[in-house]
């Protein structure tokens, strides 16, 4: 018997989206995995089932293609499954100078962290409205409270995340339903090396995929607004970043991202 309702996970097939799968899996709750790497699902999908007793999907498909958040829910609406936990999480960063960068990879960037997020998001909350009972958790970065060279794009999809997320929560508070933007510093996934960062002075201080997927879990859990990871980011971009001016704060974060 389920304790708690269907989940689904985009980004399941690795770091964090593959720890919060395995959290909702391990609270009862049944799992549709997304992502394009399928054996990695598959196998995720395999170790649910045995070590929870849970349902499991998987979907296969590459979210950088627009509308590829429609084919999702076409697949759930086939089978008559209800979202009570959608866990948009699946990103990519890209490093660099913004203009030596292609541009296909800057575009699929805003295509995959915020509009399939977007979409994806508006696709499944008519259900939870109607429901009245849904939770969504974002997983959108430290990198959004401000700007950041070398990772221009990047830092500013994020920023999109937080904005979007807030807004969002308050229009739908009356329904019952809760969003919550993740807010990790550093943590030690598949990002840095797809990110093209390895090298990074960052990722010396990085979180593990487990307690940041738990960190975020439990504060999408208590409803909250944000969670930011760190404490002691949290002091620093909430206290310190609002009085401090972009000038300053745009070389320090330029002398942080550098890759050596
Ligand atoms: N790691 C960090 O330091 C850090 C810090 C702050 C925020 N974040 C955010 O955390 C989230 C998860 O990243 P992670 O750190 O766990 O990195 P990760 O291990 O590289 O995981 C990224 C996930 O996104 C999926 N993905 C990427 N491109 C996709 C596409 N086109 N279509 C479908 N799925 C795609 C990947 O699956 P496939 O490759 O199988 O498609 C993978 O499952 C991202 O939103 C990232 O921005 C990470």
């Amino acid at each position: 018997m389920n304790k708690i309702g269907w989940g689904i996970v985009t980004g399941a097939s690795s770091g964090i989206g593959k720890e919060l799968a395995r959290i909702h899996a391990s609270k009862g709750g049944n799992v549709i995995l997304v992502a394009r790497r399928g054996d990695e699902l598959v196998k995720l999908s395999e170790e649910l089932r045995e070590n929870y007793n849970v349902e499991t999907r998987v979907i296969v498909v590459d979210l950088n293609r627009p509308h590829a958040a429609q084919e999702i829910v076409d697949q759930i609406s086939n089978q008559g499954l209800e979202i009570d936990f959608l866990f948009n999480n699946a990103g990519v960063g890209g490093y660099g100078l913004f203009h030596e960068r292609s541009i296909s990879s800057e575009l699929d960037m805003i295509q995959l962290n915020i509009s399939t997020l977007v979409e994806l998001t508006h696709l499944i909350l008519p259900q939870m409205i109607k429901r009245r009972k849904g939770r969504i958790l974002n997983t959108s970065s430290t990198a959004g409270f401000v700007p950041g060279p070398y990772m221009a794009n990047y830092y500013a999809t994020k920023a999109y995340v937080n904005s979007f997320s807030l807004a969002l929560s308050e229009e739908v508070r009356e329904y019952g339903i809760t969003v919550t933007a993740l807010c990790p510093g550093p943590v030690n996934t598949g990002f840095e090396a797809t990110a093209g960062m390895a090298g990074s002075g960052l990722f010396a201080m990085a979180d593990t995929a487990k307690a940041t997927a738990e960190k975020g879990y439990n504060a999408m859990m208590k409803g909250r607004l944000q969670k930011i990871t760190f404490p002691s980011f949290a002091f620093m971009l909430k206290v310190f970043v609002p009085f401090t001016p972009n000038r300053i704060i745009l070389r320090v974060i330029q002398k942080i991202q550098k890759v050596k």
